[in-house]
C-alpha cells in the first residue's frame, strides 16, 4: 500500500482545545494525545512506513507557562521510560530531533537513553520533534559548517541535509496537521520543500487511525512532479 510514502510527519494540534471543550485541564488533552502516539505509531507500521515524524513540543513551546511545560515533560519522560520495552518488540527506533542543549538534562537522559535502546529497531523510525524548531535546526547546521571550515565548493543541498537533525532520513512525503490550522508552524522547514500537506479538523485527540490512513489514500491520489512533467520522478 505505501509504495510511495515513506516519510509522514504530523503536526499534533488541538489538545488544549479539546480538553476546554469538555471542561477538562489542557494536560487532560495532552496525556489523550500520547495514547494517539501510540495509535499511529501501531497504525504506520500496519501501513509500512518507514518514518513517522511527530512535532511534539516546539522551541517556542518552552514559553508556555512554566506548569503546562512541566506537564509535557513529565508526559514525554514518562511515556519513553513505559514505552522503551514496546518500542523493542514493535521494532521501533526512537530518535529525537530538535535543540538539545535546551532539554533538562534528566529528560535528555531519559531520550538519548531510548535513542540507544532502541537503536538497532528496523520496523519504523518515530522521530520526535522536541524543542524542535525548523529555522533553529537550519541555524545549528550552518554554525555545525562554519565551525568545519567546510569549503564552498562542497556545499550542496545533498550536504547541506547532511547537516541536519534530519541527516539521512528521506524528506516527509505527507504533512499532516490536525485541528484545522493550516500552517507549517517552523516544522521540517528545509525538509518539507516538496511535501504533500493534509490538513484535518479534528483535533489531536480524536484523531483515529481510519483518519490516518485516510490522510495516506488520499496522498497516493495525488501527482507528484517534483517540478517536472512526469509522475513519481525526484529531481
Ligand atoms: C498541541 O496542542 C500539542 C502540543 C503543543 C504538545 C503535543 C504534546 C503531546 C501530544 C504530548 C506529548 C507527546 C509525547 C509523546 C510526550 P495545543 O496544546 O497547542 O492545543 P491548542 O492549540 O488546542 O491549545
Amino acid at each position: 500500500m505505501s509504495r510511495f510514502i515513506k516519510h509522514v510527519g504530523i503536526i499534533m494540534d488541538g489538545n488544549g482545545r479539546w480538553a476546554q471543550l469538555r471542561g477538562l485541564p489542557r494536560y487532560e488533552g495532552h496525556k489523550r494525545g500520547v495514547e494517539k502516539v501510540k495509535e499511529i505509531i501501531r497504525s504506520a507500521i500496519r501501513l509500512n512506513i518507514d518514518v513517522l515524524t511527530f512535532y511534539a513540543f516546539s522551541i517556542e513551546n518552552w514559553q508556555r507557562p512554566k506548569k503546562e511545560v512541566e506537564i509535557i515533560m513529565d508526559l514525554l519522560q514518562n511515556h519513553l521510560r513505559k514505552e522503551t520495552q514496546t518500542f523493542i518488540s514493535q521494532g521501533v527506533r526512537f530518535k529525537m530531533i530538535g535543540n538539545r542543549d535546551m532539554i533538562p538534562k534528566n529528560i535528555l537522559n531519559v531520550i538519548e537513553e531510548t535513542e540507544s535502546a532502541t537503536s538497532e529497531c528496523k520496523e519504523l523510525i518515530a522521530q520526535f520533534a522536541i524543542s524542535y524548531g525548523g529555522r533553529d535546526e537550519i541555524i545549528r547546521a550552518v554554525k555545525k559548517i562554519i565551525i568545519n571550515n567546510t569549503v564552498p565548493e562542497k556545499v550542496d543541498e545533498d550536504f547541506f541535509s547532511s547537516m541536519l537533525d534530519t541527516a539521512g532520513i528521506p524528506e516527509p512525503d505527507l504533512i499532516i496537521r490536525t485541528s484545522g490550522e493550516q500552517r507549517i508552524s517552523n516544522f521540517l522547514v528545509w525538509q518539507s520543500a516538496y511535501s504533500e500537506f493534509y490538513f484535518s479538523q479534528t483535533l489531536w485527540p480524536d484523531f483515529t487511525e481510519e483518519e490516518f490512513t485516510e490522510a495516506i489514500l488520499d496522498f497516493q491520489k495525488r501527482q507528484r512532479r517534483f517540478g517536472k512533467v512526469s509522475e513519481f520522478t525526484r529531481p
